[in-house]
């Protein structure tokens, strides 16, 4: 397969590059990030066929960029993994208008502006788009307001994408991670009473780690999944079951007569 994955210089991106890398077969990846120094690292560890593109996913000409860079190292696309996101906080009432702009630029528009690019050598080929999302697409999260909710605009962008792609065989999906151990969190992870706390309310007791969120990415881009379009995996360990056994659930309340 030949694959793009944005965001490969860190956290699941890179995860996603080094299993496509691991596999017998011939990939061939395009990886691109914003932090050139760390990508050079990646692109290194990976060897020949990782191509490396310097891009912001800020700009407007983004998708233009990556898929050119793709089209020159491999010639063509069977997969885009629109990975990258950023995450930054306050109460929504503290927010301001440039954060808004530069968030959603960022975790919503250059997906769309890289499947944009990307569509037509998707059609040619039948290709794949994955997208990462988030649990707080689905989840309002304190402090997150512009991160949870450009994240859900996101899971239906790649919604619609199924539905309007679908008749020429791209198949477009997301992955919504909970609690990942990554460059991304590993700051607030440090704190070991913190990181109990949060694996304590995850069913599965433990953080995800960037692996378990690039193996799922991976079952969407390739062939076993080839009548799935137009879905979300969770990748939260149940976290997302959790909410009626934090109220407590039925302990202490009277069974029905
Ligand atoms: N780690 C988690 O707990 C978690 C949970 C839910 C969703 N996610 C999502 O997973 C994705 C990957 O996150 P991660 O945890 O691997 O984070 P990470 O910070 O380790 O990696 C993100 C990568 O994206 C790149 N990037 C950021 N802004 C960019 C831009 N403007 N242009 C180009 N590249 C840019 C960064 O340089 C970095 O290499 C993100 O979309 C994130 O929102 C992560």
């Amino acid at each position: 397969m030949r694959v793009i994955i944005t965001g490969a210089a860190s956290g699941i991106g890179r995860a996603v590059a080094e299993l496509l890398a691991a596999e017998a077969g011939a990939h061939q990846l395009l990886l691109t990030d914003r932090d050139g120094e760390s990508l050079t690292v990646v692109a290194a560890a990976i060897g020949s066929a990782a191509g490396t593109c310097v891009a912001d996913l800020s700009s407007a000409d983004c998708g233009e960029v990556i898929v050119a860079a793709a089209l020159a190292h491999m010639g063509g696309i069977d997969a885009v993994v629109s990975n990258a996101g950023i995450i930054a906080g306050a109460p929504l009432v503290e927010q301001t208008a440039e954060l808004f702009d530069k968030i959603y630029a960022i975790n919503t528009r250059a997906t769309w502006l890289l499947a944009k690019a990307a569509y037509p050598h998707l059609a040619a080929n039948r290709g794949a788009f994955v997208a990462t999302a988030s649990m707080s697409a689905t989840q309002p999260t304190p402090g997150l307001g512009f991160y949870s909710s450009s994240k859900a605009a996101l899971l239906m962008l790649v919604r619609q994408l199924s539905l309007e792609w679908g008749q020429e065989g791209i198949r477009c999906n997301t992955v919504s991670p909970g609690p990942t151990y990554t460059p991304m969190t590993e700051a607030g992870y440090a704190d070991a009473d913190r990181r109990a706390a949060r694996e304590a309310m995850i069913p599965l007791r433990k953080l995800g780690m960037a692996d378990d969120v690039a193996n799922a990415i991976r079952f969407l881009i390739g062939p076993q999944s080839s009548h799935i379009t137009g879905i979300d995996i969770l990748v939260d360990g149940g976290m997302s079951n959790n909410l009626m056994p934090a109220t407590g659930g039925g302990t202490g309340q009277q069974a029905s007569k």
